[in-house]
């Protein structure tokens, strides 16, 4: 692919620091077009193809490394990203045209139950090649304009250390979204609001024991 000798060109155009605990991207590349920050990288799509460059701040090169060998284990599973190739810092993988469950809550698309019982194949299927799966949470889970759930941000799949119950709280956490009297449609500061609360072991029904 033409593209291919270019990806760590785009790559060393952003740059990315760490301020206030939260990822601030400085510059990159006009062919890059963002598609969303996490706490430990930047992601963009590459012009208008189906390729996404995700960009790690620079002292996470051992997690791009370990991401890269887990989208590798889990070749050829549909519900994750095809990898196309990986750098020092940065991973090229397929662009998914969707929305990420975080997303749909704030703009108010509904997520049906069929979703879920996706994720759950999805996850099932990363085990099955002897990976556990962790960190599965809204903004890693996302909804492809096609209907179908794309899983990313594969880097703690191996960890093994401690039980991550985040996917297990989510689940219960939807048979109240499914209430007639629950909101549709969330703002991100609410989102981001209950997100803490629940990182920080504050609400009681969703408690778990990780860090
Ligand atoms: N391949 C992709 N296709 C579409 N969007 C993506 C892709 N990879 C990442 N994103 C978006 O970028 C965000 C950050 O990427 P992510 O891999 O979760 O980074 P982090 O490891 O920092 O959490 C995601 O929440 C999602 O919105
Ligand atoms: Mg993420």
């Amino acid at each position: 692919m033409a593209l291919l000798s270019q990806f760590g060109s785009l790559a060393k155009s952003v740059r990315i620091e760490k301020k206030y605990g939260k990822i601030k991207l400085i510059s990159h590349d006009p062919m890059l077009q963002w598609i969303g920050t996490g706490r430990s990288a930047v992601a963009f799509r590459i012009g208008e193809t189906d390729l996404a460059i995700k960009v790690f701040l620079p002292e996470l090169d051992q997690t791009a490394l370990e991401e890269a060998e887990i989208y590798r284990l889990l070749e050829g599973i549909s519900y994750y990203p095809h990898l196309y190739e990986s750098g020092a810092n940065y991973l090229v993988m397929s662009y998914i045209d969707g929305m990420t469950l975080f997303d749909c809550l704030v703009n108010g698309v509904h997520i049906s139950k069929a979703y879920l019982d996706e994720v759950d194949k999805a996850l099932q299927q990363a085990s099955d090649r002897g990976l556990t799966p962790s960190d599965i949470h809204l903004r890693n889970i996302l909804m492809t304009n096609q209907g179908s759930v794309k899983l990313i941000d594969v880097a703690r799949f191996r960890q093994v250390k401690e039980q991550d119950t985040q996917w297990e709280d989510l689940k219960r956490a939807y048979t109240i979204y499914e209430k007639r009297y629950f909101p549709k449609k969330i703002s991100p500061f609410w989102l981001n609001q209950i997100a803490a609360l629940y990182k920080r072991q504050l609400l009681p029904k969703f408690e778990r024991k990780t860090s």
